[in-house]
């Protein structure tokens, strides 16, 4: 049985579609902005699905509320499925001072959650401060059936090295070749970034990553690829946490611009959907 919290509201009706059991909730807010939930069904095992989307820190609350709510109906097992984790970038110290910010998120969410399912997550290997069974859903599949038939023979680019095996993950269901950009500087004050031992000229090139922010990195990315001679460029993204005017600038740069659905846009036309409910079927 499912929870939907705010932050999976646009997910809900093509979750109903595909066969999920959903258990009411009503959420709303007290009038000094506190938020009131209640959860209305009972059994003894509940998956939550809630995306931690602007606003981010309502949206973690919220999930705890509900898991609160939830062991307090007497439900004994609970996942979390959280579509986009806030605060995943937040994965180290940069500056003597700073909390390692998704590590608090993930502790705060294993006092209530056994199992914690995130859609991509920006460093997977943070998942290990979750307390219980953590796993990071692929949203490979999605992406290569949205642009397996326009990508053709063309090839899948990762952003940098870090990002390579996303890249390999779309590739290898595709059956096509796939490799990263990477930075080598050319002189004291030039970085020049190139795609690495393949060629692009006249492929149609498919740009795979997590997130895309301000998309600086996607328009570089792209421009290089057009002064290769590439072909068409599609950009297809996990998590469209888009900027003021990020959306615009890309969709100029290429030829098309889809993110998923983790979080809701107006390009957000690659769903995950399948992957949360068939995380339900994939246990009974
Ligand atoms: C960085 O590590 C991430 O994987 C993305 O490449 C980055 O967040 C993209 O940011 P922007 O769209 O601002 O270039």
């Amino acid at each position: 049985m499912f929870v939907i919290g705010s932050g999976a509201k646009h997910l809900e009706d093509e979750m109903r579609q595909l066969g999920a059991e959903i258990i009411e909730v009503e959420l709303r807010k007290f009038p000094d902005g506190e938020k009131y939930v209640r959860v209305m069904g009972s059994g003894s095992e509940a998956t939550v699905v809630s995306s931690t989307f602007y606003p981010q820190d309502e949206r973690i609350l919220e999930l705890l509320l509900i898991g609160d709510a939830l062991r307090e109906r007497g439900f004994e097992k609970l996942r979390a499925v959280v579509p986009y984790f806030a605060y995943s970038r937040q994965d180290r110290v940069v500056k003597e001072g700073e909390p390692v910010s998704v590590r608090a998120v993930m502790r705060a969410l294993g006092l209530y959650y056994d199992e914690l399912y995130v859609v991509d997550i920006h460093n997977p290997r943070t998942l290990s401060y979750f307390p219980g069974k953590a796993i990071n859903v692929s949203p490979a599949r999605a992406i290569a059936e949205y642009f397996g038939e326009k990508l053709g023979e063309g090839l899948v680019l990762a952003p940098d090295k870090g990002a390579l095996g996303r890249a390999k993950a779309v590739a290898e269901l595709l059956g096509v070749e796939y490799s990263h950009f990477e930075k080598r500087r050319i002189s004291p004050t030039e970085v020049e970034m190139r795609p690495v031992e393949v060629d692009v000229r006249g492929k149609n090139v498919l740009i795979v990553d997590d997130i895309i922010s301000t998309g600086g990195t996607m328009i570089k990315a792209s421009s290089i690829l057009r002064k290769l001679g590439a072909g068409r460029i599609f950009v297809g993204v996990t998590h469209g946490v888009f900027a003021e005017g990020a959306i615009e600038r890309v969709s100029k740069a290429v030829d098309e611009l889809a993110v998923t659905n983790t979080i809701p846009t107006p390009v957000s036309r690659i769903s995950i959907v399948p992957e949360i409910v068939g995380l339900q079927s994939a246990r009974e």
